[in-house]
């Protein structure tokens, strides 16, 4: 059921995470789908729920530095630093876990993948149920991300307890992940770019690139796909006569002769653009076009995550 975040919902949702059931919230990146981070059953009705494959780890979302303890074993001076200056916001530090959080989280990993979201409702979410609530992305494992509620109960809507309604979700791709070691590792690229990210730590080693063996589904080249084929291609390429069976997404300008085209960012901006991403392929996908094809973004700032989205959206290798 979707419901908006009144004080009563918000009590509600939050019981039913305490009573270890499923909650679809929105944060400032996607819809998550949370439960209750230290019940083991809990959490094993998310991979049920999402049919994602238990080798892949969870992000464990907290609402202060107290949960943060909870979870992590130890906080390096290089996470407090990224902490201070992203936090609460769409950065996911992994870290040492402690022995509270159970195996099937972190998938046995010695580590676990923390954030503080910046969305109002998700941090009273998390605050209210008084436990750190693993959320992945509320969307059927490989599809999609959903940035609207509605993507949510189209896709899950049976297989979950409750789903809160925020509205569109403002940075429309996923946190950034960098695993916190000797030196820092950039595991995901997202709504936290490489170049602020390189502002606080001088530098950062990339594998986000390791696409044949995937550290985390997040990495495999076929991930966030829409059920049409889709190809990144500049319009200029693509012949008049396959146009007209084919959808278009656009960066910036609509190109003559599609069935039909969605434009990320009239005015040309990346931030708007990977706001307006997952909406528009939700929405090319549902109407049965024989082929989706997307103009690619310029590789900087959010354009990294956009391009990386696009990538794994229109490859054809199978996951692993
Ligand atoms: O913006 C986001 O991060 C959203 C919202 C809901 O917070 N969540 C999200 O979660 O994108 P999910 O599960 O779709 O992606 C989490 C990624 C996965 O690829 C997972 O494998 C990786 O984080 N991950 C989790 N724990 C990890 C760990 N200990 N080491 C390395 N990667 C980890
Ligand atoms: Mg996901």
């Amino acid at each position: 059921m979707v419901v908006p975040p009144t004080p009563e919902n918000l009590e509600r949702a939050a019981q039913i995470i305490r009573q270890g059931g499923l909650v679809a919230f929105p944060t400032e990146t996607v819809y998550g789908l949370g439960a209750n981070a230290l019940d083991a059953s809990a959490v094993a009705k998310i991979f049920e729920a999402k049919q994602r494959p238990s080798f892949d780890p969870l992000i464990v979302h907290v609402s202060d530095r107290a949960m943060l303890a909870e979870v992590a074993r130890e906080v390096p001076a290089m996470a407090e630093k990224l902490m201070e200056r992203f936090w609460p916001g769409p950065l996911t530090l992994v870290l040492p876990r402690s022995e509270r959080v159970p195996g099937l989280v972190t998938s046995g990993l010695p580590t676990v993948a923390v954030r503080m979201p910046a969305h109002p409702v998700a941090l009273e979410l998390i605050r209210r149920a008084g436990v750190p609530v693993a959320a992945p992305s509320a969307n059927p494992f490989g599809y999609l991300s959903p940035t609207r509620a509605e993507h949510v109960e189209r896709m899950l809507g049976e297989r979950v307890d409750l789903i809160l309604d925020g509205g569109r979700t403002a940075l429309g791709v996923e946190s950034t992940i960098v695993l916190i070691a000797e030196r820092p590792v950039l595991l995901r690229y997202g709504a936290v770019t490489v170049e602020e990210l390189e502002s606080i730590l001088g530098s950062v080693e990339l594998q986000v690139r390791s696409l044949d063996k995937p550290l985390v589904p997040g990495q495999l080249p076929q991930h966030y796909a829409p059920h049409t084929p889709i190809c990144i291609a500049p319009p200029e390429t693509i012949p008049l006569e396959v146009r007209k069976k084919a959808g278009y997404l656009a960066f910036q300008h609509v190109p003559k002769g599609f069935k039909v085209v969605k434009v990320l960012s009239p005015t040309g901006s990346l931030v708007e653009a990977a706001a307006h991403l997952f909406e528009a392929l939700h929405q090319l996908d549902r109407l049965g076009l024989e082929a989706i094809y997307a103009e690619p973004v310029p590789e900087e700032g959010l354009g990294r995550a956009i391009m990386d989205r696009l990538r794994r959206a229109s490859s054809t290798a199978a996951p692993s």
